[in-house]
């Protein structure tokens, strides 16, 4: 074993330390990882800078919905950048029912006016998509199935989501996607 480390006390004594204990030989290496990286950064910039998406593909990328034909329990299904989308009118009945649930112990507690917009709590815009694995749940369309809780139903593996699409029984883990949206008048909604 001393015969071992008197063979490797050269080598090390050839590559001078400095004061933190490392190599001359890996401070290079350091020094060129660190130069590339940098090179990679300024490379990096303009490549994500020629792929951030211009004005017009995000306008192109929202969607405007004339919300005034839809009567209340009605909903509509159409899409949003190629999924699924629901919007429902609820009755005031539907209103009282989703704020009498609002305490509940729920398995992603939300409030129907934190997933509608103020002065349109009866609008509920959602992603038609389970949030389990991905099924379009039943329930926008006239004669479909509900759910337990009146709003829409998941067949896949049996998800129930309430009147404001939220989760409360069932394998989904989360409650019917609210996408970004905003009423750029009283009866047109810009989603997206
Ligand atoms: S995908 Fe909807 S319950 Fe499984």
């Amino acid at each position: 074993m001393a015969e071992m480390s008197g063979a490797t006390t050269p080598a090390v004594a050839s590559e001078p330390e400095t004061g933190d204990g490392v190599r001359r030989r890996d401070w290079i290496h350091i020094a060129a990882l660190s130069t590339a990286g940098v090179g990679g950064a300024s490379l990096l910039f303009p490549l994500v800078s020629q792929m951030a998406p211009s004005a017009d593909v995000l306008a192109a990328s929202s969607t405007d919905i004339d919300v005034s034909a839809i009567q209340p329990g009605q909903s509509i299904k159409t899409t949003f950048r190629k999924q699924p989308l629901f919007v429902k009118r609820l009755t005031p009945q539907e209103i009282a029912a989703a704020k009498a649930d609002d305490a509940t112990d729920m398995r992603d507690p939300a409030t129907l006016a934190s997933r509608t917009k103020e002065g349109h709590e009866d609008i509920l815009i959602t992603m038609g998509v389970c949030t389990h694995l991905g099924c379009v749940p039943l329930g926008a369309a006239e004669g479909e199935n509900k759910g337990e809780f009146g709003g829409y139903f998941c067949p896949c593996h049996g998800s129930h989501y309430d009147v404001a699409g939220r989760i409360r029984k069932g394998p989904a883990p989360t409650n019917l996607l609210v996408p970004e949206y905003a009423f750029s008048s009283d009866t047109v909604v810009r989603v997206g």
